[in-house]
């Protein structure tokens, strides 16, 4: 067990002297090869990434560094890896970041970070390198990869909600029927039988922690968690209409009004289906 306490005082106090660790923190090389030997395997070595799969590191980083609250947020994630739909320059990615807190050190992370911050035409005026004592620091309190995803929507709103979908989602009560079927047979073990009060670990899927995690966003979002991540022992195995169907069943438990309209099973009209109330 890490001495978390210690090395979180130890940082903290670090952190005061920051300015001068920022001008004797020599990333370059270090994060170079950290890139390289790491972040390069998704993020490719020219941080174009790869479609579809992996997000593009050049020309989106600064964007992200920008952001208030984006340099906690660049830090945390590459700690503790992060889990959800995301969107990049209108792109959707689905797949998890990986923690790299356990395998790399301090210097590692803020070094990898600081590399890609300042390569492909990266580099913005006036940037100040991540430095390994806030590195430390940030793994005082540790996150869950779910929670560093929370923390990118309150960072980014606007690409929490790519497409700025225009229509409120709908789905029929008989839908939302079906759907609390498949629940009890595939879900509920795990997230209970109100939603909140599972036995083996699984999130809330209502509630605070509901409107947080998916309120902002287009049902596209929702679905595709489902499709990609449950249930964990053999996700995108559902058919898609069953996750349509488990995504109604989610909105009619959240306070989504049923109508007319069946919730679509296609991902590119979900995008356009808002769950902004
Ligand atoms: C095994 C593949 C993989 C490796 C290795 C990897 N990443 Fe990632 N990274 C991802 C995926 C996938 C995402 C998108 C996660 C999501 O959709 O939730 C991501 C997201 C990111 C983002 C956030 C983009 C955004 O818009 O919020 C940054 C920054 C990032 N990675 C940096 C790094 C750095 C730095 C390293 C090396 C220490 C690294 N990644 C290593 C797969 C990887
Ligand atoms: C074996 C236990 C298990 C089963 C079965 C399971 N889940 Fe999960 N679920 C989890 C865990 C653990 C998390 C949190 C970690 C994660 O996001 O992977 C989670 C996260 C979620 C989330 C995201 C919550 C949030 O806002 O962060 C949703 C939505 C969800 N599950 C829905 C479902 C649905 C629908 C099913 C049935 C098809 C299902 N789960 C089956 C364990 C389970």
């Amino acid at each position: 067990m890490r001495p978390h306490f210690t090395v979180g005082l130890a940082a903290l106090l670090a952190l005061f002297a920051s300015d001068v660790l920022a001008a004797d923190f020599a990333w370059q090389t270090i994060g170079a090869d950290t890139y390289a030997t790491v972040c390069a395997a998704c993020h490719q070595q020219d941080g174009q990434g790869v479609p579809e799969t992996f997000p593009p590191l050049a020309g989106h980083a600064p964007d992200i560094m920008a952001r208030q609250g984006g340099r906690e947020y660049l830090i945390r994630l590459v700690l503790y890896g992060m889990d959800g739909v995301i969107t990049v320059n209108g792109k959707h990615f689905e797949g998890a970041m990986p923690p790299w807190g356990e395998a790399l050190t301090d210097d590692q992370i803020a070094g990898a970070l600081d590399h890609a911050l300042t390569t492909w035409g990266n580099d913005k005026p006036g940037f100040q390198p991540i430095v390994p004592a806030e590195v430390a620091a940030a793994r005082v309190n540790p996150m869950a990869a779910t929670e560093v995803y929370a923390l990118r929507q309150r960072t980014m709103p606007a690409e929490a909600a790519p497409t700025t979908p225009e229509t409120l989602v709908s789905f029929t009560a008989e839908q939302a029927g079906r759907g609390q079927t498949a629940y009890r047979r595939a879900c509920q073990d795990c997230h209970g039988f109100n939603l909140n009060d599972g036995e083996f670990g699984g999130a809330p899927l209502n509630g605070n922690y509901f409107s947080k995690h998916w309120g902002n966003g287009s049902a596209a979002a929702l679905f595709g968690f489902l499709n990609t991540r449950m249930p964990p022992d053999r996700p995108g195995k559902l058919n898609p209409q069953t996750y349509a169907d488990l995504t109604a069943f989610l909105l009619s438990k959240n306070g989504y009004q049923p109508g007319a309209a069946e919730l679509p099973a296609d991902p590119d009209a979900l995008e356009h289906l808002s769950m902004k109330r």
